[in-house]
C-alpha cells in the first residue's frame, strides 16, 4: 500500500491510538502542522495482543487486568465512530495480513529467536541444524500468515536445552503489548515523521515494529531519536508553524527535545518545552495526560499545575529558532499557564478526578466540514465542560473502559 496522492499527515492523540492524515496543505510529505488539522487517516492496533498479556497488568504498564471481550467491544465502537465521521481507519493487524507470505517470513525471521539454555549440555554436531537460521527459515515457510503475524507482535525466544535430546523447555515473549497506544512510538511534525525512543523498556519493541510498518506504507522517516535521548508521542502537541509543545520530564527527556531542535525536525519557529521537575507522577507521564488543545483559542489544563502557587507547576522553556543560523535558542522560562495566557489561550481547568478519567486524553479529529473541531472523548463530561467555555465544535463520547484499563 502506498500513499502517493497529496497529503499532509497528522498524528493525534488518543492514548496514542492514532495516526491521521489530512490533505489541507497539499504536501507530498507526511507532515502535521497542527493538532487541529483535519484527520483523514487513523492508524490503530486492535487490542488483541494487549489483552492477551493481561497475565501481569502492572508489569505491562496497565492500570487494571484487561478483559479481552470488553476491550474488543470498546475498540470496535471507537473505530465505528471515526469511520462514520468520514475518517479512514487503518488497522495495523490488517496491513500485516495483506503482506505476502514471503514478506511476513522475512519480518518474522528477525523476531523469532532460538537460544540455548545457560546450563545446557553441549549440542552434538548432528543436532546443530535445529538451532540454525536454516531451520528457522524452514519452519517459517510452513507456517500460516496468522502464525507469522503472532511472531511479529510477540517476538518469542525459544529456550532450548540439550539433555538426552533437544528440549524446548520454555518460550520467552517480548510482546508489543502497548502497541495498542499507537500515538507514542513516533511524532509527526510540520517536517515529517520522527521515530521516538521509549523511556519504558517494555515498549521498545513497538518502535522497531512501527518502523517496519511505516516502511510498508511508504511513509518517509525523517529522524530516529537515539539513546540516551527519549521521546514519546504523547508528549508532542503541535499547534502551528509558529508553535509546538513538548512535555519533558517523566519519559521524554531534554536530549530528546535537543535532538529535534539540533536536527531541525520541527518545522515550527518556537518550541515550548513544558518541563516537569516537581511532579514526576506516572499518572501525568505525558503532556497529553494534563493538557490538550480543543480549538484555536481553547485548551484544557489540569488545575493542580496552574499558577505560581502550585506545588507541581510546569515551567515552559521557550526556544526560538534563529532565522539565520536555524539554531534554536532558549529565550526564557515561564510558568505554563502564564505562557498559555500570553499566547491568547483560554484555559479550561480540569480537576484531578476528571484527569483520572482521562478527560484530557481526547482525540481531536481537527477542523472538519464546517471548519469546527470534532473531538472524540472517553470521558462523558468533556462535552459539557467545553461547551460551557464557549467551544462550538462537536464532542462525541465513546465508552472506552475496556481499553483504558490498559
Ligand atoms: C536443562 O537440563 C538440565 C538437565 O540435563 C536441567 O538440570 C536444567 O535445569 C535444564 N535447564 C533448563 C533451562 O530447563
Ligand atoms: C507568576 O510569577 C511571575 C513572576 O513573578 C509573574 O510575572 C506572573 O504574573 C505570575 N503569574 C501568575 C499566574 O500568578
Amino acid at each position: 500500500m502506498s500513499f502517493s496522492f497529496h497529503i499532509s499527515i497528522s498524528l493525534f492523540l488518543f492514548f496514542g491510538l492514532i495516526f491521521l492524515v489530512s490533505d489541507s496543505k497539499k504536501l507530498e510529505k507526511f507532515q502535521q502542522v497542527s493538532e487541529l488539522d483535519p484527520a483523514e487517516l487513523v492508524i490503530v492496533k486492535t487490542p488483541k495482543t494487549a489483552a492477551k498479556f493481561g497475565y501481569h497488568p502492572k508489569g505491562f504498564l496497565y492500570e487494571e487486568t484487561p478483559n479481552s471481550e470488553v476491550a474488543k467491544k470498546s475498540h470496535k465502537k471507537f473505530v465505528k465512530v471515526m469511520t462514520k465521521e468520514g475518517v479512514k481507519v487503518v488497522k495495523i493487524d490488517k496491513v500485516f495480513r495483506k503482506l505476502s507470505h514471503e514478506k511476513l517470513e522475512e519480518i518474522a525471521f528477525n523476531f523469532l529467536q532460538y537460544q540455548l539454555a545457560k546450563d545446557s549440555k553441549e549440542v552434538p554436531e548432528k543436532l546443530l541444524y535445529y538451532l540454525s537460521d536454516e531451520h528457522k527459515r524452514d519452519n517459517l515457510r510452513k507456517m500460516s500468515k496468522k502464525q507469522l503475524i503472532d511472531i511479529i507482535f510477540e517476538q518469542p525466544t525459544v529456550i532450548i536445552n540439550m539433555t538426552t535430546d533437544l528440549e524446548a523447555t520454555h518460550v520467552i515473549n517480548r510482546p508489543s503489548a502497548n502497541l495498542l497506544f499507537t500515538r507514542d512510538q513516533q511524532i509527526v511534525t510540520a517536517k515529517g515523521l520522527v521515530l521516538g525512543n521509549f523511556g519504558s523498556r517494555q515498549r521498545t519493541p513497538e518502535t522497531e515494529l512501527m518502523k517496519i510498518f511505516f516502511q510498508i506504507l511508504g511513509i518517509p522517516i525523517i529522524g530516529e531519536v537515539p539513546s540516551p535521548a527519549r521521546l514519546e508521542g504523547g508528549d508532542f502537541i503541535p499547534f502551528s508553524r509558529d508553535l509546538a509543545f513538548l512535555g519533558v520530564g517523566f519519559y521524554t527527556n531534554m536530549q530528546g527535545a535537543n535532538y529535534l531542535m539540533e536536527n531541525d525536525l520541527l518545522g515550527s519557529r518556537r518550541l515550548a518545552v513544558v518541563y516537569d521537575e516537581f511532579d514526576m507522577n506516572i499518572q501525568h507521564m505525558h503532556l497529553d495526560t494534563i493538557f490538550n488543545i480543543a480549538d484555536e483559542s481553547r485548551v484544557v489544563l489540569l488545575d493542580t499545575v496552574i499558577g505560581n502557587t502550585s506545588k507541581i507547576p510546569r515551567i515552559v522553556r521557550e526556544y526560538v529558532q534563529n532565522e539565520d543560523s536555524h539554531k534554536y535558542e532558549l529565550k526564557r522560562e515561564v510558568e505554563f499557564s502564564q505562557f498559555l495566557k500570553e499566547e491568547g489561550f483560554q484555559i479550561i481547568p480540569i480537576t484531578d478526578q476528571q484527569q483520572h478519567g482521562y478527560i484530557t486524553n481526547f482525540l481531536n479529529l481537527g477542523k472538519r466540514h464546517n471548519g469546527k473541531c470534532l473531538i472524540i472523548s472517553v470521558h462523558p463530561d468533556l462535552e459539557k465542560i467545553l461547551k460551557e467555555a464557549g467551544y462550538e465544535g462537536k464532542v462525541i463520547y465513546v465508552d472506552y473502559s475496556g481499553i483504558t484499563t490498559m
